[in-house]
């Protein structure tokens, strides 16, 4: 049974259940089920000796088998659906493969246990219900992030086919692209040109199901108007993560139909019909060799005789979670059938299969984080050693730069600084952003000089930043910087009007007007009269 091995890894032997088709033959006396909870669930055949069909029962009359649940006739999709797909759903969707195929022989309800049957919306099976709750699942979990994939693949007469194709409108099998086996050096198998399709809702889901199911190979025989002639592996790609996180689970479903074992001379089979019967004996003999071997431990399991057992070489004795689903008719005709599709499952019970979380690193995600924290690790560096970035800054932190030196400007604190980290490309861009300024105000107290040169006439230099105070339309709000540039301008002005009196009452000629040598005094106190 299930047991935690180490963190992560659950070590199970695979599930058997068994599913009784509806019949209206009286069978009361062939068959009893037994679904006690202290006893464990089984399944009693009682064979009359006098059995027709070439059967004859020298030994015993009674055959039990058992189960994990036994369903009987009556049992519905529901039930089926809840008691064995949803838990392995549940597993599926944290990070563990998980396989559900039936078994058992034609006619007995494989394909009505995993497709369902077409009369009743009630009446679908595993597959459409399964993806109904997995995406149920996935729109309601907040804390994880789900992409989908779905395959479909065919194993017709041991030919592998994609029938997922979609190029293919009205196609026959033969036009099917065919799908390869390939080993990898771990013998992990790859298969070639099946393709793996992205389903984002249930619905795109369900219409991968549909395009599939319309190029299964089907028949008419004897036993089955739909025969369904081949294995059909449904498997849904189950990726998920946490919002931010680069770790991702990854896990596979796959939902098997196997193809039904048929004898031959019951089935009155000839042609086509013979060849596909003896494909499918022969593929289901190579399952059987397998279940064989695995249930006896043996040093060598021959996955690779068939194409199916190479495929579901996970499933059977890997990393997966198996459960087997046994279809059984009770009609007298078919009670052998039944009995040695029982005898078989006993044998699938003894298989132990270890899973693992299938839980890693997505190297995309991972290479994208450690970026991030690369990234903040160099800004904390250079903070700290006031290392030089090396991209350049962004247009926002260039205007985020430049009303931070205005606010310094114009903060009347003489104390004021500029904040600007360690980051030596902001200082550098704050120091030119200050040298436009001053050039600017270079040149402004050039066009002033000259004016005032030509009006005094007297061709004497101002100081450059005295200048500065004669261009208020410059920087008008740079308070502390024009009260420097007023204060130096005065001193310079009355230093000036000293050496200019000083110089008419040497030469004894006429007072200038007193407003031209004023005017630079008078600019500076219009200046101070917008500041305030
Ligand atoms: N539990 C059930 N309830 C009602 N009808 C069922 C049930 N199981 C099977 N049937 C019906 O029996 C018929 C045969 O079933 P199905 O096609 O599923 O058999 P199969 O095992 O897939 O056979 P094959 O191996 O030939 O493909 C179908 O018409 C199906 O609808
Ligand atoms: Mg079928």
């Amino acid at each position: 049974m299930a047991g935690m091995a180490e963190k992560g890894t659950v070590k199970e032997t695979i599930q058997i259940f068994a599913r009784v088709k509806p019949t209206r033959e009286e069978t009361s006396k062939v068959y009893s089920v037994n679904n006690d909870e202290a006893a464990g669930a089984s399944v009693e055949f009682v064979v009359p000796k006098d059995l027709g069909d070439g059967y004859v029962n020298n030994k015993l009359e009674n055959y039990k088998f058992r189960f994990r649940r036994v369903f009987d006739q009556t049992a519905g999709q529901e039930e089926i659906f809840e008691t064995i797909a949803q838990p392995v759903a549940d597993r599926v969707l944290a990070g563990y493969n998980g396989t559900i195929f039936a078994y058992g022989q034609t006619n007995s309800g494989k394909t009505f246990t995993i497709t369902g049957g077409a009369r009743r919306y009630g009446d679908r099976g595993i597959i459409p219900r399964t993806l109904s709750y997995l995406y149920q699942h996935i729109i309601q979990d907040s804390t994880m992030v789900y992409t989908t994939h779905i395959s479909y693949l065919e194993i017709y007469n041991n030919v592998c086919y994609d029938l997922l194709d979609r190029q293919l409108e009205a196609c026959r099998l033969e036009d099917l692209p065919t799908v390869t086996i390939m080993h990898d050096s771990e013998q992990n198998i790859q298969l070639r040109n099946l393709s793996i399709q992205q389903s984002a809702n249930e619905e795109e889901a369900l219409n991968l199901l549909f395009l599939g199911d319309t190029h299964r190979m089907t028949a008419e025989t004897l036993l089955n108007k739909a025969s369904t002639r081949s294995h059909c592996i449904f498997t849904v790609y189950l990726c998920g993560r946490q919002p931010g996180s680069a770790t991702v689970r990854r896990s596979k479903l796959h939902l098997v139909d196997l193809a039904g074992s048929e004898r031959v001379n019951k089935m009155a089979l000839g042609g086509q019909l013979l060849t596909e019967a003896k494909y499918i004996n022969v593929s289901l003999h190579y399952l059987e060799q397998v279940i064989i071997s695995l249930s006896e431990s043996r040093a060598h399991i021959p996955y690779r005789n068939s194409l199916m057992t190479s495929v579901l070489r996970d499933s059977l004795g890997g990393n997966c979670m198996t459960t087997m689903i046994s279809t059984i008719s009770v009609d007298k005709a078919n009670l052998k059938e039944s009995m040695s599709t029982c005898r078989f499952a006993q044998r699938v019970a003894l298989i132990k299969n270890e899973a693992v979380l299938n839980e890693e690193e997505d190297p995309v995600l991972l290479i994208a984080r450690l970026k991030r924290e690369n990234q903040s690790l160099r800004d904390e560096l250079a903070m700290v050693t006031g290392e030089p970035r090396q991209e350049q800054l962004t247009q926002d932190e260039i205007q985020k730069l430049e009303v931070q030196v205005k606010d310094f400007l114009d903060d009347t604190d003489p104390e004021a600084t500029l904040a600007l980290g360690t980051d030596l490309q902001k200082i550098h861009r704050c120091f030119a952003l200050l040298k436009t300024i001053v050039s600017g105000l270079r040149q402004q107290l050039n066009i002033i000089q000259e004016k005032l040169g030509c009006a005094n006439g007297t061709g004497n230099e101002l100081t450059p930043l005295s200048a500065a105070a004669t261009a208020p339309d410059f920087i008008p709000s740079n308070r502390a910087v024009r009260g420097i540039l007023i204060s130096e301008k005065e001193e310079t002005e009355k230093t000036r009007d000293q050496d200019t009196t000083a110089q008419l009452n040497v030469n004894g000629g006429p007072v200038r007007a007193p407003n031209v040598r004023r005017c630079p005094v008078a600019l500076g106190l219009k200046l101070r009269k917008m500041e305030d």
